[in-house]
């Protein structure tokens, strides 16, 4: 099926700031995939194994404002390491798609950029935590902040955040997809999500076929 890094298996990811749409096009994709025979995995981060559920929720926790940030990126690639270890990686060796909602980049993004922790650093601790997994494809979901956070009911602690910083996020994900493009899909999450929906499965098709 897939010839790629991940073989025999082939491993999705979706990216993007806070009410981009992300869960809605995962589902649509597995919705996609499994429809045209493929055995799928979906998963999302931080999560996905019950230890890295339960450092989501310290993670998200609005008690826990102020948590360092160094504290913070290590406990995101915790979560990712465990994940990685015992979720994906099995699955890619079974021949699965994986499907994740936000990986690796999420953090070079929000700890890397808007925490100033600097990509390159971050990047290197999620490569060692994860023993140097990547996507095969990313797709990026790209919103104004301003309109993302407007569909977030009640903030958690990262979506507390003020809007400027939001921005920050936003811009790192467009940064890391300009130095990588071949890995990357970035697309506008203000269209319709069916048409979304539609173009994402399309690129998905081509390199799977
Ligand atoms: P998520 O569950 O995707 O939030 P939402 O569904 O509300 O978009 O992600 C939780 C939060 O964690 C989100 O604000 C992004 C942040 N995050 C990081 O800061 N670093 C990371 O490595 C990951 C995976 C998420």
């Amino acid at each position: 099926m897939s010839d790629g890094p991940n073989a025999p298996g082939f491993f999705i990811v979706f990216e993007g700031g806070e009410g981009a749409g992300k869960s809605t096009q995962a589902a649509a994709l597995t919705d996609a995939l499994v429809a045209r025979g493929h055995r799928v995995t979906r998963t999302r981060e931080p999560g996905g194994t019950p230890a890295a559920e339960a450092i989501r929720a310290i993670l998200l926790d609005p008690a826990h404002e102020g948590l360092d940030d160094r504290a913070e990126a290590l406990l995101f690639a915790a979560a990712r390491g465990d994940h990685a270890q015992r979720v994906i990686r099995p699955a890619l060796l079974r021949g699965d798609v994986v499907v994740c909602d936000r990986f690796m980049d999420s953090s070079i993004a929000y700890q890397g950029v808007a925490r100033g922790l600097g990509t390159q650093t971050v990047a290197d601790l999620s490569l060692w935590a994860t023993g140097g997994l990547l996507p095969d494809l990313t797709v990026v979901l790209d919103v104004d902040p301003q309109i993302g956070l407007a569909r977030v009911a009640s903030p958690d602690r990262l979506e507390a955040e003020p809007l400027e910083w939001h921005r920050r996020v936003r811009e790192g994900f467009i940064e890391i997809a300009r130095r990588a493009p071949h890995r990357y899909l970035v697309l506008d999450a203000g269209r319709p999500p069916e048409d979304l929906a539609t173009e994402v499965a399309v690129v998905v098709d081509g390199l799977l076929a």
